[in-house]
């Protein structure tokens, strides 16, 4: 049976660059591992979509659907990618210490999906490169972004591209390479993980959102109806952890009490 990966790489130097070599080398230890020509690759580039210099920021994709957005033909090779994947790659250099803006455009692109998570249960492995600093903000980034579409991290790794040339970094990357092969040949196997407390609430917060957004429109809400989301805990039937769900519930309140008497915090770092 083939194992379908999908590549979102975000680098405008494409497969020549720093980072599609790295997805490279990961695919090439994928392919190691399995039978005969049974992975198969299908990758988007993000500086090849054409979606305009930015997202629209009409919000018709949270009100009336994705399909109302007027780049969702431009998007669709992103959401075909995304859709048929096993397990999906999301790569990126680290500019400016954050992902690069075309990744940041593409997953502006797909916002909607925080209200509509469509890839619940579906693994992601997460790339980074860099001249030697930015990972943590990026692939942070990166994971609490595609965690609200559903997704969830098998794996993640920053490597800095000038190192690549010591042979004793080059063989710490390699090694961890083929640890994430292994990890992301399995993920797709072992299914949803236990929710964080960070998910939790994130679930909470998406609720809260799409309750208080119906009557922008009834699309978010009709979602969350089908699938029961406004009666769960979680997107899935699995029980979520006690401490962890108390906390979300808490802040739940908190937040439901904060909007309903205007007295919420404004954010002060
Ligand atoms: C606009 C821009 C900003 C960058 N910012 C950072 C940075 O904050 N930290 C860093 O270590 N490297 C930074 N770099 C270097 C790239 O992350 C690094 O060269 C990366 O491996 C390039 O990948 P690519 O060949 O796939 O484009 C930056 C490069 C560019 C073009």
């Amino acid at each position: 049976m083939d194992f379908r990966v999908g590549v979102v790489l975000g680098s405008g130097h494409g497969y020549h660059g720093t980072t599609g070599r790295l997805v490279t080398d990961l695919l090439d230890l994928m392919r190691a591992r399995v039978p005969g020509d049974s992975l198969v690759v299908d990758t988007v580039l993000t500086t090849e979509l054409d979606l305009g210099p930015d997202c629209p920021a009409c919000l018709s994709c949270m009100t009336a659907g994705e399909a109302a957005c007027p780049n969702f033909d431009a998007a669709a090779p992103a959401r075909r990618v995304m859709d048929g994947a096993d397990l999906v790659i999301f790569a990126t250099p680290v500019h400016s210490f954050q992902i690069s803006a075309s990744m940041k455009r593409f997953i502006d692109h797909f916002a909607y999906l925080i209200h509509r998570p469509a890839y619940v249960g579906r693994p992601a492995v997460l790339l980074s490169t860099a001249a030697g600093g930015g990972h943590d903000a990026a692939l942070d980034y990166l994971s609490t972004a595609v965690r609200r579409w559903g997704f969830h991290t098998a794996a993640t790794l920053g490597v800095n591209g000038p190192g690549l040339s010591r042979e004793t970094y080059r063989g710490k990357v390699d090694r961890a390479l083929d640890d994430i092969a292994a990890k992301a040949l399995a993920a797709p196997g072992q299914g949803e993980p236990k929710p964080s407390t960070a998910d939790l609430i994130g679930f909470r917060v998406a609720k809260i959102l799409v309750d208080g957004g119906r009557d922008e429109g009834p699309v978010d809400a009709a979602y969350w109806d089908e699938r029961g989301w406004f009666e769960a805990q979680w997107w899935t039937a699995q029980k979520p952890p006690f401490f962890a769900n108390r906390i979300a519930a808490l802040v739940e309140k908190k937040i439901r009490k904060g909007i309903a008497e205007g007295n919420a915090d404004p954010y002060r770092a």
